[in-house]
């Protein structure tokens, strides 16, 4: 089970028109992404975003905490990177973070050996049954926008859960790349939520159609 779960603009930007971290979300998005992340056994980042961020979001909230150690879970799910180039600098304060740290990556790098392992991403279907093997079935998906395109492109993604944030950015950073191909389906509303700071919680999820996509 895969959840896509992003803070994007009215315009459906999730950056600023230069890229970059778009400080979208304030305290509602934060409530409802540690929601997700509570939910999750694991987290996949795209490398460009952990380049751009330097470090993923933690569950802070205590009852989030109380919730997951009561069911027998770690703290945090873990963080699993998605890159082929394997280009990922180690001042990021991301290594000093309280988590489980995986890279997934079609290639052998010596930058595996700062994970706390190392998994193939030769094609989606074998990689997602590899991290399911290995109890990681809960997956929320943190971005960024190449990252979500090529699962999309497949239908990975079994839920969208999107926060719409009061802004307008402009630019060409779409939460879905204007020249993504995806993989096209109907979808549900689970869920909607207005958040604090004007800003309202979606969550869709997909519609199979004769056990289509993912
Ligand atoms: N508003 C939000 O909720 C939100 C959330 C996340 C990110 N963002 C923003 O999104 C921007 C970054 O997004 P982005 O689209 O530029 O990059 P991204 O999706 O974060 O990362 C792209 C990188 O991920 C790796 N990757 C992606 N798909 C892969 C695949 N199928 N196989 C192997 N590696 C794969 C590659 O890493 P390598 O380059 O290492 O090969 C690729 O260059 C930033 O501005 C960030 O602030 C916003």
């Amino acid at each position: 089970m895969l959840r896509l779960v992003l803070a994007v603009s009215l315009d459906g930007r999730l950056a600023p028109p230069q890229g970059g971290a778009a400080q979208l979300g304030g305290v509602g998005d934060r409530q409802v992404l540690e929601e997700a992340l509570a939910w999750a056994d694991g987290c996949l980042i795209g490398a460009e975003t952990l380049r751009r961020h330097g470090s993923t979001c933690l569950i802070r909230a205590p009852h989030l905490l109380a919730q997951r150690a009561a069911s027998g879970r770690g703290h945090q799910p873990v963080a699993v990177v998605v890159s082929r180039s394997n280009d990922i600098s180690q001042d990021l304060h991301f290594w000093q973070q309280p988590l489980q740290r995986w890279l997934l990556t079609p290639k052998r790098s010596p930058l595996a050996q700062a994970f706390d392992r190392r998994l193939d991403l030769d094609s989606w279907s074998v990689a997602l049954a590899g991290l399911a093997d290995q109890g990681l079935e809960r997956l929320v998906v943190l971005g960024g926008a190449a990252l979500a395109a090529s699962l999309l492109a497949e239908g990975w993604i079994d839920e969208l859960q999107l926060t719409i944030c009061p802004q307008l950015l402009g630019g060409p950073h779409a939460w879905v790349p204007l020249e993504a191909a995806v993989h096209s389906g109907e979808w549900c509303l689970q869920e909607h939520r207005q958040l604090a700071g004007e800003e309202l919680l979606l969550r869709y999820r997909r519609i199979l159609i004769n056990g289509a996509g993912g």
